[in-house]
């Protein structure tokens, strides 16, 4: 699956500007600077696929990338960062629900949770509305680099807590570093078995 050429299609800022949904689709949400972007580069395997930076938001958009011909990688804007306009964040929410409720093809969510912080008020909305659309969604722990022992411990254990009262969660989490590549083969493996 992913040993095809993986390239950025398009920036979406509108449902009708989606591509056509002729493939599967996985796509991953998660606040903003949690490393969605970083993550899709180490899945591909290509550094400067997804913009990844420092600039929280810097992703405005949903960006489709294909991954060989039988799937693509989307990643969504970031949500939750301060100092965005109100209207900007509502007609967000509006794409993002939509998207989210309505897109046939999207297989599962993958909701990054860096894993230092574990999963905030933030982080609970977007699962809520995935609840509610339906949509499978499972867990991906961001930057385990730093975060070791007791403190990995005390984190999953906060997050299993927080899933227990999401029925669309899917109950195994992915714990993973895109800068040292932890859990990347296994996120690899577990989107190949999706179909
Ligand atoms: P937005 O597009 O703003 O929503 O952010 P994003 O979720 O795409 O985050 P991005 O991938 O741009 O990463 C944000 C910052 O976290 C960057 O400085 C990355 O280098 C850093 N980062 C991402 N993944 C890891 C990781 O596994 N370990 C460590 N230590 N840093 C990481
Ligand atoms: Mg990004």
């Amino acid at each position: 699956l992913f040993a095809g050429e993986t390239e950025f299609i398009k920036g979406v800022v509108a449902m009708d500007g989606l591509p056509p949904a002729d493939r599967l689709e996985v796509c991953f949400a998660g606040r903003s600077n949690v490393g969605k972007s970083s993550l899709i580069n180490a899945l591909t395997g290509r550094k400067g696929l997804a913009r990844a930076s420092n600039t929280p938001g810097r992703t405005q958009e949903i960006n489709y990338f294909t991954a060989g011909d039988e799937l693509y990688l989307v990643d969504l804007p970031g949500y939750g960062y301060a100092n965005a306009p109100l209207p900007v964040v509502e007609k967000w929410q509006r794409l993002l629900k939509s998207y989210l409720a309505g897109r046939q093809t999207l297989r599962r969510a993958f909701v990054l949770i860096d894993a230092r912080h574990g999963v905030k008020k933030v982080d609970e909305e977007i699962l809520s509305l995935l609840d509610r659309a339906a949509v499978t969604f499972q867990v991906v722990l961001t930057k385990t680099d730093k975060v070791k022992g007791a403190d990995r411990t005390k984190v999953l254990a906060q997050v299993r807590q927080a899933l227990s009262k999401h029925p669309a969660a899917y109950p195994e989490l992915v714990l993973t570093s895109s800068e040292k590549g932890e859990g990347i083969p296994m996120l690899r493996a577990i989107i190949a078995t999706l179909e």
